[in-house]
């Protein structure tokens, strides 16, 4: 999701460095940009000059220090490992501004649990900025706020968000937040009934778009999120409420197993590029 906030806001006007420790992904991260900017242009959104000043806004940066040493906001989105998050934003707090926001863009993790490995004096600074996939379609930022959120650091992510031109919603820090509160155990839901044979996943997902007029079925969705990433949402949420319907079902746990991770391998409920 890196790149495409980045791209967000390289489109409202600031500087971003895109932080990425191998070479080739922050050049594959960029490359994805370029190629999205491609389009706008194509469909008349913006011009050529425009699409060049946005890239151009946009550096791609091998050393965190650098990346992060005169940023009024970090946003991080590295994948959801709490203790790989930990030890980024602890060279993080070292290298930003002492009032720089700093800000995870994590789907389930304790916002207070990662500011709480921080500095004191870091953790007023410290929010949840959740976007949703894929980045430049969708209009939300779900906020949250941790135990020692400030309401300026709150404030400064609402002036953010209405620059990208995204809505914000605000949740407590528990498990999942909101929207996937909401959305996992009916992910979850379709996986079991598709597990029971209830009927095949094309029509599982038909019901969710033609019945419910859902854009993607439940079943898709699952493989466009990652499926690795929605079985973790689960178990933070299984773990934190115990309650047997957020439990992850079997099909998912053994489909994760077996690397069978969604559109990005190829492989998950059905196979990539769909016929
Ligand atoms: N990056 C940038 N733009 C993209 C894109 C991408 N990866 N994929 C699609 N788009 C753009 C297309 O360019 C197109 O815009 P224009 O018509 O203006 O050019 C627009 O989105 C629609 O795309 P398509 O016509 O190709 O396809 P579509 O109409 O089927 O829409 C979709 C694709 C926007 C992904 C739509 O199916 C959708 O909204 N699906 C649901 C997505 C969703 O639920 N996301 C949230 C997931 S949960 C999450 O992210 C958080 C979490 O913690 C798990």
């Amino acid at each position: 999701m890196g790149h495409g906030i980045a791209q967000v806001m390289a489109a409202a006007g600031h500087h971003v460095a895109l932080y990425e420790p191998e070479v080739a992904r922050a050049e594959a991260g960029r490359a994805r940009i370029g190629a999205n900017l491609e389009r706008s242009v194509s469909k008349g959104r913006i011009n050529d000059d425009e699409r060049r000043s946005q890239l151009g806004r946009i550096t791609v940066a091998t050393s965190l220090a650098d990346a992060a040493k005169s940023a009024q906001l970090v946003v991080e989105a590295v994948f959801e490992d709490e203790s790989v998050k930990h030890e980024l934003f602890s060279e993080i707090a070292a290298a930003a501004p002492a009032d720089a926001v700093l800000a995870s863009n994590t789907s389930s993790i304790s916002i207070t649990r990662l500011a709480a490995a921080l500095p004191a004096s870091r953790r007023g600074c410290f929010v949840g900025m959740h976007f949703f996939s894929p980045v430049p379609v969708m209009p939300l930022i779900e906020l949250i706020r941790g135990a020692e959120t400030s309401d300026q650091t709150e404030s400064y992510v609402r002036a953010i968000a209405a620059e990208l031109d995204k809505k914000v919603i605000v949740s407590k820090d528990r498990p999942g937040f909101i929207v996937n509160r909401i959305l996992m155990p009916y992910l979850g839901e379709a996986m079991r009934a598709y597990e029971d044979g209830l009927g095949t996943a094309e029509d599982i997902d038909t019901g969710a778009k033609v019945g419910l007029n859902h854009p993607m079925g439940p079943l898709e969705l699952a493989d466009f999120i990652g499926l690795d990433v929605c079985l973790h949402i689960m178990e933070v949420l299984h773990d934190g409420f115990g309650a047997p319907h957020m439990a992850p079902p079997p099909v998912l746990r053994q489909m994760v197993d077996a690397g069978h991770l969604g559109q990005k391998t190829g492989r998950g409920f059905y196979t990539y590029p769909r016929g």
